[in-house]
C-alpha cells in the first residue's frame, strides 16, 4: 500500500466540487485515511511550494492557495501516487485527458482543481506537512476488525 497527498484546491471547495471530485477519487479505488479543511497562510504556502520558488508562477500560486479555505487529505492505495497523479490530469486542464479531474472540472493551468504528491520523497514530506502519524486511519483488515 502506498500513500500519497491530496489537495482540493480553493477553486473546487468554492465551485462546491468537494463532493465530486472525493467522489471520483473512491470510485477509482482511493481510500481516504485522513481529511481536513484549512485556509493556508501565506508562509505555509510559501514553505509547502518552496520547490516553485523563483518561478514566474510561483506569487500568482501562493496567492491562488491562500484565497480560501482547501481541503487536504491522504489517500491510501496500491501505487497512490502515480496512479492519483493519472487521475488528475495534466497540469494545464486543456491538455488532460478525458475523464481526468481536471479535464472535467479545471478551468487554467493555475486555477486546477487539485494537488498530488509527483513522487514517494515527496509525498513523505507533503503528508507530515499537514498530518501526525496518529491522524492517518489504517484500513487493513485488522484494524476493520478492532
Ligand atoms: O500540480 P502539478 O504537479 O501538476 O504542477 P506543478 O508544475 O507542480 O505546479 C504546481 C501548481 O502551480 C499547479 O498545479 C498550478 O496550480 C500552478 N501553476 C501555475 O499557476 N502556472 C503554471 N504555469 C504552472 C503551474
Ligand atoms: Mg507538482
Amino acid at each position: 500500500m502506498e500513500r500519497t497527498l491530496a489537495i482540493l484546491k480553493p477553486d473546487c471547495l468554492q465551485k462546491k466540487l468537494v463532493g465530486a471530485v472525493l467522489s471520483r477519487i473512491e470510485q477509482a479505488g482511493f481510500s481516504i485515511i485522513a481529511a481536513r479543511i484549512l485556509h493556508l497562510t501565506p508562509t505555509q504556502a510559501e514553505a509547502f511550494y518552496s520547490v516553485h520558488l523563483g518561478k514566474p508562477f510561483y506569487p500568482g500560486l501562493i496567492e491562488f492557495m491562500t484565497q480560501g479555505p482547501c481541503m487536504v487529505a491522504v489517500l491510501e492505495k496500491d501505487n497512490a501516487i502515480s496512479d492519483y497523479r493519472a487521475l488528475m490530469g495534466n497540469t494545464d486542464p486543456a491538455l488532460a485527458a478525458p475523464g481526468t479531474i481536471r479535464h472535467e472540472y479545471a478551468t487554467t493551468i493555475r486555477y486546477n482543481i487539485v494537488h498530488g504528491s509527483d513522487s514517494h520523497e515527496n509525498a513523505g514530506r507533503e503528508i507530515a506537512f499537514f498530518f501526525s502519524e496518529s491522524e492517518l486511519c489504517l484500513t487493513s483488515p485488522a484494524a476493520a476488525k478492532k
